[in-house]
């Protein structure tokens, strides 16, 4: 295989000139770039990364460039993948890159393969598709594989494929659909690595699943089908901290939001927040925009299809396409659904209403927007550049876990935005600190 495989390498100089304007509004990952490229803390380092090929993720594949890491990078999701930035990538920063949008299944894995062969001693998953590749092939169970991929594990020898774990000293993980998955290996003693969950980063998950997907699901929804969201219903499945987001930007465009929880604490939250909640059976009759959120299956299922009005348009921004039941909505219709858009599929039911599903069911802000915008990425992945750094001093004193990301990179990450943004904030006295830490002082 060539040392990378993108759609046009002749895209490159647009790709580098919107890297550049991203980068404009991550100065905390910029400030780590500046410090990697004295310190060069992953010299030596071979990183697989397999991330959503965006410009945000170019900054971070640059921050690890500069601190000495030896990378590949592919795409997490087959319609993520921006093709400028993947010809910049390799044009501009001699980063190689292994993604082309709208690639097949076959070729999605094809280019996890040559993450693989890169032998890394560290990975970057969002959603674990490289770790549980890694895993299933050094355990044999090629039949969990795609099969293409499947076909490759095996010419490997028995030695070689338990050498590919062996060199690995340890990943990090972006997303909540990736950190559930990677704590269920950790569960069943399947886990042969230490994981930095970096979603579980204040820094991360309040700031990118809350702000960052809340704005980019609008956007995806808004550039797919031109939708005027004010006087809408508009249906978010799930209340955690993407739905939180979502619900109230789509809230602040006009539209009536209606919640879908099975969690009553989150159920809860949504009422006193405002919202109006109910089933989805119920929302599905009233809706006329749909988005899940919330990284589980058949969210939206075959009956609340059947019982959605002439027109929905139904999306979903939750790591894989299976929050959307698409098998069954293609029992119920008629003949193949039209691209009447890009990134629309217009389902005919035997009944004659037209159901719209955007982007495939795929991560709707990153298939038809480009999306978090980068000052929210800039704490992501300066919690990935950090806890990466961090992996390659300590993991031979990490035990086979999900870790969480060190307090102290957090609480760094949160100090150097504010930072950033010129924001000061008080300071405790000492008198303060003693009060708050004492038990003797009352009414
Ligand atoms: N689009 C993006 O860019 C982006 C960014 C971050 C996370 N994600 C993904 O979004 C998903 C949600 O992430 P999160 O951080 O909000 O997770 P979360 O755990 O905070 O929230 C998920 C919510 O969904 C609810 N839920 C589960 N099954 C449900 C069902 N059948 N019906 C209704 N609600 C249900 C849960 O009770 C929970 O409250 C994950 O797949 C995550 O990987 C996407």
């Amino acid at each position: 295989m060539s040392n990378y495989d993108i759609k046009d390498i002749n895209q490159a100089e647009g790709g580098r000139r919107r890297i550049e304007w991203a980068e404009r509004e991550m100065p905390v990952l910029r400030s780590i770039r500046e410090r990697f490229a004295k310190e060069k803390p992953l010299k030596g380092m071979r990183l697989s990364c397999c991330l959503h090929v965006t410009t945000e993720t170019a900054n971070l594949m640059r921050t690890l460039h500069e601190g000495g890491a030896d990378i590949v990078l592919t795409a997490s999701n087959p319609l993520s993948t921006q093709d400028d930035v993947a010809a910049a990538l390799v044009n501009n920063y001699e980063i190689p890159v292994f993604a082309i949008k709208g690639e097949d299944k076959v070729t999605y894995f094809k280019h996890i393969r040559a993450a693989l062969e890169h032998k890394p001693h560290m990975t970057q998953d969002d959603g674990a598709d490289l770790v549980s590749s890694l895993f299933f092939i050094e355990m044999g169970r090629f039949e969990k594989l795609e099969p293409s991929l499947a076909e490759w594990a095996k010419t490997l020898k028995d030695e070689e494929r338990k050498q590919m774990l062996k060199n690995v000293i340890g990943g990090t993980e972006e997303t909540t659909t990736g950190v559930i998955r990677l704590k269920a290996m950790e569960k069943d003693g399947v886990l042969k690595f230490p994981v930095i969950a970096v979603n579980d980063a204040l820094t991360k998950h309040m700031f990118d699943n809350r702000y960052g997907t809340g704005q980019s699901t609008i956007d995806g929804i808004v550039r797919a089908t031109n939708v005027l969201l004010a006087g809408k219903t508009f249906v978010v499945a799930g209340y955690g901290w993407c739905g939180r987001g979502l619900a109230s930007r789509a809230r602040g465009m006009g539209a009536h939001v209606v919640v879908t929880e099975v969690d009553p604490m989150k159920a809860l939250e949504a009422v006193m927040d405002g919202y109006q909640v109910m089933p989805m059976i119920d929302a599905a009759k009233v809706g006329d925009i749909f988005c899940t959120v919330t990284g589980d299956l058949n969210v939206i299922d075959g009956h609340d299809f059947e019982v959605m009005k002439d027109g929905a348009l139904v999306a979903n921004s939750g790591h894989f396409n299976v929050e959307l039941n698409i098998p069954a909505l293609e029992k119920m219709s008629v003949g193949k659904p039209n691209l009447v858009r890009p990134f629309v599929d217009q389902y005919t039911t035997k009944d004659g209403r037209k159901i719209n599903v955007l982007g495939e069911g795929r991560l709707i802000n990153l298939a038809s927007a480009e999306g978090h915008p980068a000052s929210v990425m800039d704490m992501s992945f300066a919690n990935q550049a950090l806890s990466a750094e961090y992996m390659a001093k300590n993991a031979d004193k990490l035990e086979k876990k999900v870790y969480s990301v060190p307090t102290e990179i957090d609480n760094e990450i949160a100090r150097l935005k504010l930072d950033a943004m010129g924001v000061k904030i008080d300071v405790l006295s000492d008198e303060q600190l003693h009060y708050l830490n004492s038990w003797e002082e009352g009414t």
